[in-house]
């Protein structure tokens, strides 16, 4: 039995197992989501099958099996503050999983876990004890039918319900869910803790959530709407460090056999033993080198702004507890991030293939954050000398630092607020985090003002939104030259039925005038009146703006007049048309060859397509060389 032990051999056992009961294994998703703009990361085994539980999408099979990379810091779930002050909280952690599709439901889903559980890595079903939610009686009957389980005289204290949504699992506001039962694992009577639902559970760490049985019945459409969905389903998840922690009889899951290989690294590197005071700083650097190898194998670059910020804050943090360490040289992440290849690059091939990114870039932050460390925190150890001998208002008040210095830190020094927050902890500060978060969207607010002002010319602003025609029919794939019938005139932002001079926006039911967007300049070229037209007119469109479905023409009249009603002929400038097509295409080819030189985590962040020139924005933590720039050339 010691040989199931590993984590290695853990997850090879779950998956043996449940595809001797017909599930079909499915890799790992990546931990960035595909198609989700409302997850930051994966968070749970079931997120990669959102649409295969609503019925949008269909399976590979009815009954599969996972471990899912998960990334909980930034966004909805973040529990990267916990991380290190405690025994079980991880940014990045793998979740076991077995899913039914509408093949199976709650007998099976609780046969197969006990079986795994007690038969396969022969846990005592003494130490075992279950949840679920109030109102499924169902699952308490079926709990009863487990022989193992429902025989013993203490089953009625080891079945407990719970009312509350802790035994209601949904992914988010909205989505796939359903009532759950949770299987939790006695840790002993010399651990400090009480039973789920116990008032004192949460006061000590005895009793350890293994796995979560999710009998998915519903979506949650809105706040106030929830459906059944199309049929029955299962979402299971086991946290594999946290099941390898009671297979291996430890309490703290960083005392594993997968943590303790990192840990023995930075203990080596810092010579500070993991038992005694280092612990937590020991926790920090294994877990947060594990969560930025594994963003960093997938592209994710440290950055200012959404995943690359968690990433950089996660990078961050993490090298302040190396120097808690008291560790002073450079690269110690890196070295620590080689144990993480070497011990989870079989399982996980991306680890081994960018292993060499990987290590750049910890090092690279490593450095930039070194030098901003140094001055930052000279200037943070300045304040809290200035807030220390100046009594608070009122007197009763906690010595706190305020909002807007913290702001100050983290905006000139990249200070994440959670480093700030650490460090004065540690001194017995409190800090403004509302007078923070304040400043930081205020700040955010303005610098999006400024951006939009830029982006929009004055007269966009006053075209309607809300005209009483459909969108706009798009002609502009098929050809450069479409006829048309005049809907809407704007002059000087006022409806009207003729234009007789000057500039002026037309609305047609159909055009084949390409709209400005994604930073490709729209197309330009000229309207004019039909051959036997009673009134003959010639407009230049130098601009189509479109605002919801409809396309703007921004039009100056040349000659005659325009009538609201009038049939017209649209013709496109064929030649800047296909100058702007050719940088459009080109704009693909730099981003192939940006990634080539660069590495993966190239993406577009922003681009300018014109006639005669594209740009390109991307972000990559240190200037190019001029060697680099020829190749990418
Ligand atoms: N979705 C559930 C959870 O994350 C079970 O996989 O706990």
């Amino acid at each position: 039995m010691a040989c199931l032990k590993t984590t290695e051999l853990l997850r090879k056992t779950f998956l043996d197992f449940f595809q001797k009961n017909n599930h079909t294994p499915v890799p790992s998703h990546g931990l960035v989501p595909l198609d989700d703009p409302s997850l930051l990361f994966v968070n749970a085994g079931m997120v990669p099958f959102k649409k295969i539980f609503t019925g949008q999408d269909l399976p590979v099979s009815r009954q599969v099996v996972s471990v899912q990379k998960c990334m909980r810091a930034g966004g909805k779930h973040n529990d990267l503050e916990q991380v290190g002050h405690t025994y079980r909280h991880h940014t990045f952690f793998e979740m076991l999983g077995n899913f039914s599709f509408g093949s199976y439901f709650k007998e099976e889903a609780i046969c197969y876990a006990w079986d795994f559980l007690t038969n396969i890595l022969g846990l005592d079903p003494k130490r075992l004890w279950v949840t679920y939610h109030a109102s499924d009686h169902s699952a308490r009957s079926l709990w009863q039918r487990i022989p193992d389980f429902s025989t013993s005289s203490l089953f009625s204290e080891r079945i407990i319900p719970i009312n509350t949504l802790d035994n209601f699992w949904s992914m988010g506001a909205t989505g796939p869910c359903g009532p759950c039962s949770e299987i939790f694992y006695d840790q002993g009577s010399h651990v400090p803790g009480a039973p789920p639902g116990h008032p004192a559970h949460e006061e000590g760490p005895r009793f350890v959530e293994i796995w979560n049985l999710v009998f998915m019945e519903y979506e949650q459409v809105s706040e106030g709407e929830r459906k059944k969905l199309p049929h029955a389903c299962v979402d299971t998840g086991m946290g594999l460090e946290r099941l390898a922690a009671a297979l291996q009889g430890v309490v703290d899951n960083y005392e594993t056999d997968i943590f303790q290989e990192i840990i023995q690294e930075s203990v080596a590197l810092t010579k500070k033993p993991w038992q005694g005071p280092h612990k937590v700083s020991h926790r920090i650097v294994a877990d947060h080198v594990r969560a930025a190898s594994f963003l960093l194998a997938e592209g994710v670059a440290p950055s200012n702004v959404g995943r690359g910020y968690v990433l950089r804050r996660i990078i961050r943090r993490g090298l302040r507890h190396v120097n808690q360490l008291g560790h002073e040289g450079l690269g110690l992440l890196s070295e620590v991030a080689k144990t993480v290849v070497k011990k989870m690059g079989s399982f996980y091939p991306e680890l081994v293939a960018h292993q060499t990114h990987i290590f750049r870039h910890l090092l690279e932050e490593e450095e930039s954050f070194h030098q901003a460390l140094r001055r930052g925190l000279k200037v943070l150890k300045k304040e809290m000398v200035f807030v220390q001998n100046t009594p608070p208002q009122p007197p009763s008040a906690p010595v706190s630092l305020s909002g807007s210095f913290v702001f100050h830190l983290y905006e000139t020094y990249g200070f994440p607020l959670d480093l700030t927050q650490d460090i004065a902890r540690e001194k017995g500060f409190d800090v403004d985090t509302k007078g923070f978060e304040d400043k930081k969207t205020r700040h955010q607010q303005k610098a999006k003002e400024s951006w939009v002002e830029k982006q929009i010319v004055a007269d966009d602003k006053h075209l309607l939104t809300n005209v009483a025609y459909p969108p706009t029919h798009f002609l502009g794939y098929e050809s450069h030259q479409a006829q048309g019938n005049v809907q809407e005139l704007l002059q000087n932002h006022i409806s009207c039925n003729t234009v007789v001079q000057g500039s002026f926006f037309l609305l047609a039911n159909q055009t084949p005038f390409y709209a400005q967007g994604g930073g490709q300049v729209a197309d330009c070229g000229t309207i004019q009146s039909l051959e036997n037209s009673p009134i003959s007119c010639v407009i230049e469109v130098s601009d189509v703006v479109r605002k919801k479905g409809w396309y703007w023409h921004h039009c100056m009249l040349i000659k005659g007049q325009i009538s609201k009603g009038d049939p017209v002929v649209f013709v496109v400038d064929p030649k800047k048309r296909l100058m702007v097509q050719a940088n459009h295409s080109a704009t693909h080819l730099l981003h192939h060859a940006l990634r080539l030189t660069l590495g993966e985590h190239v993406k577009q962040e922003g681009s300018f397509v014109g006639p005669h020139r594209l740009r390109f924005d991307f972000s990559h933590p240190h200037p190019l060389s001029f060697e680099t720039l020829q190749r990418i050339e």
